[in-house]
């Protein structure tokens, strides 16, 4: 499976979340070292800044794919390559919308829209033998003409094609049937990869992304934390770890490094400024915590009791015991332990008594207020 990753992108679309240059490039880095297959660096005719990331990224690549993005037009297609050709791998990826929607926006016929994919996809071709296109809106899209689109891109000489989801739209078994009827329809298909490209409006974009993997797409499009316009994009470090933890039904293979997700999870939210939420999948502060007694009980006996992964898989060292009122004895005295402190039977009911009248008034309490409870304790205050 092909981890194509657009944080640099699309994910650096999201309203405010502007990144420097020195940072693009050390996300790039990240993104590498991780095992990222394709890295979508930005949009080079966008702006100057842009065009010198890419072409930065481009240069300072080694084996991943440098890939740029350009609107269906010559210049655009151009610009693209002058950026991207510095890569040992370089790919064009370039779009239009063909929903009925974004047909109007350019105001042109069915017709003159094919025409100019045939023309546009040829053009970049002609310059790089690594191209992707995408036919914006594709889940909105009437489907015969998606099919004919798709074919005028492979006959042009499209590598991938990519299937997006722009505005979050579809549902699990859709996205699964697109692709594979895509598949099975459109001459030629079966020599390309198809990529799913999916959007979080609904909330349902790793649930499509996964599906259209069932239907046959090789290359799933994501960023990191699910970074990207409006609710973002489908996040990286959940089709990965979906595919590593269900390998079982989902039997694909990912060269990413999964230990590095935790580290450039939180790179990215420092340098995008957008705060990762507590009880996100994967990368968020509450993933691996478990307060409430019963589940601290079980995982102190079994972590598989209540934990599918294990944190070091992702990067973190431990599972974290958030320590509150529903915190039981067995979860005291492992803490007490992973703080160095050894107490017998009748030292640990005093301490949990104070401990549970703390909790109640604290929500979360915390190592040092622990330490200061056994101090208290030992010296009969
Ligand atoms: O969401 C989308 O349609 C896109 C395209 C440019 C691929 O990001
Ligand atoms: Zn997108």
């Amino acid at each position: 499976m092909y981890i194509f990753d657009t944080t640099l992108r699309d994910g650096e679309q999201s309203p405010g979340a502007t990144m420097t240059h020195d940072e693009k490039l050390e996300i790039a880095e990240l993104l590498e070292d991780m095992g990222v297959d394709i890295i979508e660096a930005g949009f080079p005719i966008a702006s100057e800044g842009d065009f010198k990331a890419v072409k930065d990224i481009a240069e300072r690549s080694k084996e991943t794919v440098i890939c740029g993005l350009a609107r269906a037009q010559i210049p655009d297609i151009d610009r693209c390559w002058e950026a991207v050709k510095h890569a040992p791998r370089p790919r064009i990826h370039t779009f239009i919308g063909t929903s009925p929607l974004h047909r109007a926006i350019p105001n042109l016929t069915m017709d003159e829209m094919a025409d100019r994919i045939h023309e546009t996809v040829s053009h970049a071709r002609n310059l790089c033998d690594n191209v992707q296109w995408s036919p914006m809106d594709a889940t909105r899209t009437e489907w015969d003409y998606l099919c004919r689109v798709v074919e005028i891109a492979i006959k042009a000489g499209a590598t991938t094609i990519n299937i997006p989801d722009t505005v979050g739209y579809t549902a699990p078994r859709e996205s699964a049937d697109l692709i594979k009827r895509l598949i099975e329809a459109v001459p030629g298909a079966d020599e390309i990869i198809f990529a799913t490209h999916c959007h979080n409006d609904l909330g349902m974009a790793t649930a499509n992304a996964l599906a259209a993997v069932e239907g046959g797409a090789r290359q799933i499009e994501c960023t990191i934390n699910g970074l990207g316009e409006r609710a973002g994009n489908t996040a990286l470090e959940e089709v990965v770890m979906a595919l590593k933890t269900r390998g079982d039904i989902m039997p694909f293979f990912t060269e990413i490094d999964t230990k590095k997700i935790m580290h450039i999870s939180r790179r990215v939210s420092t340098v995008s400024g957008f705060p990762v939420q507590f009880n996100k999948a994967i990368v968020g502060k509450n993933a691996f915590a478990h307060e409430s007694g019963i589940h601290q009980d079980g995982m102190l006996k079994n972590a598989e009791t209540f934990e599918i992964m294990r944190p070091e898989d992702v990067g973190l060292s431990a599972t974290n015991l958030v320590m509150g009122k529903h915190s039981g004895r067995a979860a005291l005295r492992a803490k007490l332990k992973d703080l160095g402190v050894d107490v017998g039977d009748n030292q640990l009911k005093d301490i949990f008594v104070r401990f549970k009248e703390l909790a109640d008034r604290k929500k979360e309490v915390y190592d040092e207020d622990i330490l200061a409870l056994v101090t208290a304790t030992m010296a009969g205050e």
